[in-house]
């Protein structure tokens, strides 16, 4: 076993507007773990590479883009993640669904996904590792203490993610918001590499008709068995 993989790792799976990345962020902080948004960093590579002109194809430009690009992710004090790309802040200008759409295309891309690869899994450091996304638990980090996949009606998904956008300011309909999620769901759960798919050994929550307290105790709850039951 290598050194990194003792390190626990709780792997939140699932599409957009299920509560993964609050039910993560509040875990990794009441634990004290690193947090990885492994979308804030697909949405990242896709600004830059699509801000540099570089194709989804163009595997040449996507790895010169790697190689030169620093993509740096802060979590703030209420738990929100700040992106940055070779020290410029882009959080907002990648958080709303264009920035979505952009990194559900490049995400698609094989050599996309496996330069990201490595990144994601350097963040798997003591004492723990909290870890959101769409392949946390079927690709990234196969070993992962818990693997959890979050779901949610998609009108549910819909008013969340409105929600969430409307209170950073963005212009949003809820309409058209429904049918962007179903669009980036579709290509998400379609492609080739690395689907959204749950892991054959994740525990499904629904998470429609809970509050996230609720969610969040059950997770950690689960967790703590899984930490007990290794040692
Ligand atoms: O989680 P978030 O909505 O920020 O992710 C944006 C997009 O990045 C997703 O729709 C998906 O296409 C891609 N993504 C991915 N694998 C991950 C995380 C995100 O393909 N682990």
């Amino acid at each position: 076993m290598s050194l990194s993989s003792r390190v626990p790792v709780l792997a939140i799976d699932g599409p957009s507007g299920t509560g993964k990345g609050t039910v993560g962020s509040h875990i990794a902080k009441t634990r004290g773990w690193h947090l990885l948004d492994s979308g804030a960093l697909y949405r990242a590579f896709a600004f830059a590479a699509n801000e540099q002109g570089i194709a989804p194809d163009d595997i040449e430009g996507i790895n010169a883009l790697d190689r030169e690009t620093e993509f740096a992710f802060e979590t703030t004090a209420s738990g929100e993640v700040e992106i940055r790309v070779n020290g410029r802040e882009v959080s907002m200008r990648v958080r709303g669904e264009q920035g979505g759409r952009l990194a559900s295309m490049y995400a698609a891309v094989p050599a996309v996904r496996s330069r990201l690869i490595e990144h994601q899994r350097s963040r798997r450091q003591d004492p723990g590792l909290v870890a959101d996304g769409r392949d946390m638990g079927t690709v990234v980090f196969p070993d992962a203490t818990l693997k959890i996949f979050l779901t949610a009606s998609p009108e549910i998904r819909a008013q969340r993610r409105y929600n969430q956008l409307k209170s950073k300011d963005f212009d949003v309909t809820l309409r058209r918001l429904e049918a962007q999620i179903a669009e980036r769901d579709q290509q998400d759960a379609s492609r080739t590499v690395a689907p959204l798919v749950a892991a054959s050994d994740a525990v499904v929550i629904d998470t429609s008709r809970r509050g996230i307290g609720e969610i969040v105790e059950e997770v950690d709850g689960l967790l703590s068995i899984r930490l007990r039951d290794r040692d």
